[in-house]
């Protein structure tokens, strides 16, 4: 389990992240300028369909400006700074590579949404968080570099409060293997592409009802 993690770590060890960032915001204007989310728009949707995709699933989770949400696998943070400046909820983001969530901070400081938003550094399958606490929990591309499907679903399930929705959007397998090098792995070593109806099947196995 430590082996899998520490690849999928290693993948994105992105070091100097947010030197790198720095370097490239400087294009907006000095450090003390603050950022909108919107220009960050095309670098922290670290997804397919950026942004757009975002907006969709935060639309079908029903979050409200009264949700708690979690967004596991947080990156750097593109999507929880969006749901906080488009909902006005509480943002908690935790994700497993310390200089991405470094980055996120930094962003997120940019952005003066630090009081609204947060970051941890923590693994999706041990969550650092009590039983019942989130009003929605979010998934983006993440699931295909988690192995124990199982556990991730459950660790979801475990922190929501019980009504509570958990919004996914993943990639999955489709006509057979893919070919590597791919955006979320190199080799197939930190890659674990579920079909789509086996991967409803594993969320729902946790206790989760599908509503669309
Ligand atoms: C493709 S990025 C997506 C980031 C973000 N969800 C987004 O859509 O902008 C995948 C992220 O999942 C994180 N990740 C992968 N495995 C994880 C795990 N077991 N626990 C927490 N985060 C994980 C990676 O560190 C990376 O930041």
């Amino acid at each position: 389990m430590t082996d899998r993690l520490d690849g999928v770590r290693d993948h994105y060890r992105a070091t100097g992240l947010t030197e790198r960032l720095k370097a490239v915001l400087a294009a907006f204007g000095p450090e003390d300028q603050p950022l909108t989310p919107q220009q960050l728009g095309t670098l922290d949707q670290f997804h397919t369909r950026g942004l757009a995709a975002t907006v969709e699933l935060a639309r079908l989770a029903g979050i409200t400006a009264g949700s708690a949400v979690l967004d596991v696998g947080s990156g750097v943070g593109g999507p929880a700074r969006f749901l906080a400046a488009a909902y006005g909820c509480k943002v908690t983001g935790v994700d497993l590579s310390e200089p991405f969530v470094d980055a996120a901070r930094y962003l997120t400081t940019r952005t003066g949404q630090s009081a609204q938003v947060a970051f941890q550094t923590a693994s999706a399958l041990e969550l650092p968080f009590d039983d019942a606490r989130f009003d929605v929990v979010l998934l983006q591309h993440v699931a295909m570099n988690i192995a124990d499907r199982a556990q991730l679903y459950r660790e979801m399930r475990r922190v929501l409060k019980p009504g509570g929705r958990f919004a996914t959007y993943d990639v999955v397998l489709k006509g057979g293997e893919p070919h590597y090098p791919l955006p979320w792995a190199r080799t197939p070593a930190t890659s674990w592409l579920l079909e789509a109806g086996v991967t409803r099947e594993a969320i729902e196995a946790a206790g989760f009802r599908t509503l669309t």
